[in-house]
């Protein structure tokens, strides 16, 4: 089982996207194991974003996160890094596949509606910067108590 860290990013929270966003990867079968809305500070964006100190759009790109709530899960299941960022589509909206959440949703590069973790490295190093560890809830599904 692989974690891996989603962000909805303030224009998907602003149009009221983050149910339809959760909702995918509800419907998809993972799981979610942390969930939150927060605004994110100057300082957790450019520790997020830090690979990208000294790009042309890292400035505006870090006015963007910290610009409005963001919605931030973390989910489990198999292969969820990679499946998660098949499921968002390429980061330019335009590029992204059809039925994807950044081709559906997705204005521009800047405002591509969702973050997700592109390696394990990251997918762990996301978390942690997010998530504390006891925000994070380890459960098991049982389903027959709840559907027949
Ligand atoms: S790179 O240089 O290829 O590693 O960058 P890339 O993976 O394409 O993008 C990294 C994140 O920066 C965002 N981005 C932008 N934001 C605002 N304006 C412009 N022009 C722009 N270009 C890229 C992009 O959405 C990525 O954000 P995340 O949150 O990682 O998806």
């Amino acid at each position: 089982m692989e974690r891996t860290y989603l962000m909805v990013k303030p224009d998907g929270v602003q149009r009221n996207l983050a149910g339809e966003i959760i909702s995918r990867f509800e419907k998809r079968g993972f799981k979610i194991i942390g969930l939150k809305m927060f605004k994110i500070t100057r300082d957790l964006a450019e520790k997020h974003y830090g690979e990208h100190v000294g790009k042309p759009f890292f400035e505006p790109l870090v006015d963007f996160i910290t610009s409005g709530p963001v919605v931030a899960m973390v989910i489990e299941g198999k292969n969820a890094i990679s499946a998660a960022r098949e499921m968002m589509g390429a980061t330019d909206p335009l590029k992204a596949a059809p039925g994807t959440i950044r081709n559906s949703f997705g204005i521009d590069m800047g405002r591509n509606v969702i973050h997700g973790s592109d390696s394990p490295a990251s997918a762990a190093r996301e978390i942690g910067l997010f998530f504390k560890e006891e925000e994070l809830v380890v459960y098991n599904r049982d389903l027959d108590r709840w559907i027949y």
